[in-house]
């Protein structure tokens, strides 16, 4: 069986993580998240890469080079949660199934926070969980990828 391979996009100011406001986002850093990751890829069999950017128009790019490449996508699109109409066609358009995760849980804070253009086209989001949020939205990703499809799930 060749290994399913998933993209996970941080956006904006996630570079940051570890001193970026820790009683919001926590202590653990990005190199910290995308290392768990890596393990948690290594386990369930499947083959992470992960990539940062503080660019809505690079965010867009590395979806649109997705296409065709991956499997899925786990997502924390950061601020242009709320603000990326092209962030979220870009997802449509590369129709990979996609998760949607946050470190803080979104609606518990502002209100300009609880709107995401994502989660519409996102099979589901994660939300909450501090670094967990990555771990769990992966873990989602690839139960959905294997689940078998409804018609066969019916049959
Ligand atoms: C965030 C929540 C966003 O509202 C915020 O702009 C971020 C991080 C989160 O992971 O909790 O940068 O996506």
């Amino acid at each position: 069986m060749t290994s399913e391979r998933i993209l996970v996009l941080h956006g904006p100011n996630l570079n940051l993580l570890g001193r970026r406001e820790p009683g919001i986002y926590g202590f653990t850093t990005l190199p910290e998240i995308d290392a768990m990751l890596t393990r948690e890829a290594e386990r369930l069999e499947v083959v992470v890469t992960s990539q940062q950017s503080n660019s809505e128009g690079e965010l867009v790019s590395a979806i649109q080079a997705a296409w065709g490449r991956e499997c899925g996508i786990v997502i924390n699109a950061a601020a242009y949660t709320h603000t990326s109409v092209a962030i979220r066609d870009a997802l449509a358009a590369s129709q990979l199934p996609t998760v949607e995760v946050h470190l803080s849980n979104i609606y518990r804070r502002e209100s300009f926070r609880q709107h995401s253009y994502i989660a519409p086209i996102a099979i589901g989001q994660i939300s909450g969980f501090g670094a967990d949020s990555y771990w769990l939205g992966l873990q989602a990703l690839v139960r959905h990828l294997r689940q078998p499809t409804t018609e066969a799930s019916e049959a």
